[in-house]
């Protein structure tokens, strides 16, 4: 490992730090997270650690967060793990076997129960005890409508109202799911919204939700629900007006009063878990794509 490097963890309070990851993952991965500033800023749980060279540019990054998880009824305290990239230069030194070690072993210091990632390279985290959590979609009919009363508009996050009412929501949501789902997570919601224009985000004002979704083909799939209490799908298909029969709901469906067939979902990246054997989760799960990070 060059020794010219710094390395710097939990640097987010310094503004050229932060630009500096900005500026890495714009060039590994083409996007933006300093879009995170108009939503409020980054997870204020986020200790990133990182090598910096000597003019202050970050070469190597792999950060943890707080991710508390509702896991088949019960609340577990996760630790999440993302922006993992080093620059092309400074591949193969073992800066990222650096970095996984210090993230990991913060995040056992700090008691967290578990640790969750995203990842197309599942064999970069096997030796550190994580393994793939299989994941499905429920897929089904669109129920008959049950109500003409109910409503929705769409939402702007263009517009800082409309971040301002989904902020709030987010941060007194019932999790939508009792099954698997994040327990609360305002920032990566907000920001994967904000980087995928086919999202649509529908306020129901009598339910005060929001309806994270997106037509594709012939259905509708519902990708999260941001809501004091998660409604119905009857009553949320009323309020969309949906005009398609199918709906592929991307998170287990325990609150929706609808059932759907699983059907195993194979995304670009595997969903990875360590702390708790797959086997131990007996039902099948999704963890919705707002909270993907
Ligand atoms: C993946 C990446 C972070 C690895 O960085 P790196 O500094 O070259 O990795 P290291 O030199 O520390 O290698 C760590 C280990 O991972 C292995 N590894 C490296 N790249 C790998 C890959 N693409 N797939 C599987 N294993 C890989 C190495 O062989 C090494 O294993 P070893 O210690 O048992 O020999 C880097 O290639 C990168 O930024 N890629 C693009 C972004 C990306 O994919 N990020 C990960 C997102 S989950």
């Amino acid at each position: 490992m060059s020794e010219r490097l710094t390395l710097r963890q939990g640097y987010f309070a310094n503004p050229d730090a932060f630009q500096a990851l900005a500026d890495l993952l714009q060039d590994v991965f083409g996007i933006d997270i300093t879009l995170q500033n108009r939503l409020g800023g980054p997870d204020p749980s986020s200790m990133p650690f990182g090598y910096f060279d000597e003019t202050g540019r970050c070469i190597a990054n792999f950060s943890a967060f707080a991710m508390p998880l509702v896991i088949e009824g019960r609340v577990v305290r996760a630790a999440g793990f993302q922006s993992g990239a080093v620059r092309p230069d400074y591949r193969g030194r073992g800066l990222y076997r650096d970095l996984m070690q210090r993230a990991f072993a913060w995040a056992d210091a700090e008691g967290f129960e578990v640790g969750i990632l995203l990842t197309d390279k599942p064999d970069l985290y096997r030796a550190f005890g994580f393994q793939v959590l299989p994941q499905f979609r429920f897929c089904g009919k669109v129920p008959p409508t049950t109500s003409t009363g109910i409503h929705s508009r769409d939402l702007d996050l263009a517009n800082s109202d409309d971040v301002a009412l989904v902020s709030h929501i987010l941060a007194n949501r019932q999790p939508v799911s009792a099954v698997f789902s994040v327990q609360r997570q305002s920032e990566m919601f907000l920001l994967n919204s904000f980087f995928d224009p086919e999202i649509r985000l529908s306020y129901l004002h009598t339910f005060d939700a929001v309806i994270a979704w997106k037509l594709e083909g012939e259905s509708l799939h519902m990708l999260d629900i941001a809501a004091p209490r998660i409604p119905l799908m009857a009553d949320i298909c009323s309020a969309l007006g949906v005009v398609v029969d199918r709906v592929e709901v991307c998170f287990p469906t325990d609150r929706l009063g609808w059932v759907g067939e699983a059907r195993p979902y194979a995304g670009s990246c595997a969903l990875m878990i360590r702390g708790l054997e797959p086997s131990a989760i007996k039902v099948p799960l999704m963890l919705s794509p707002l909270a993907d990070f």
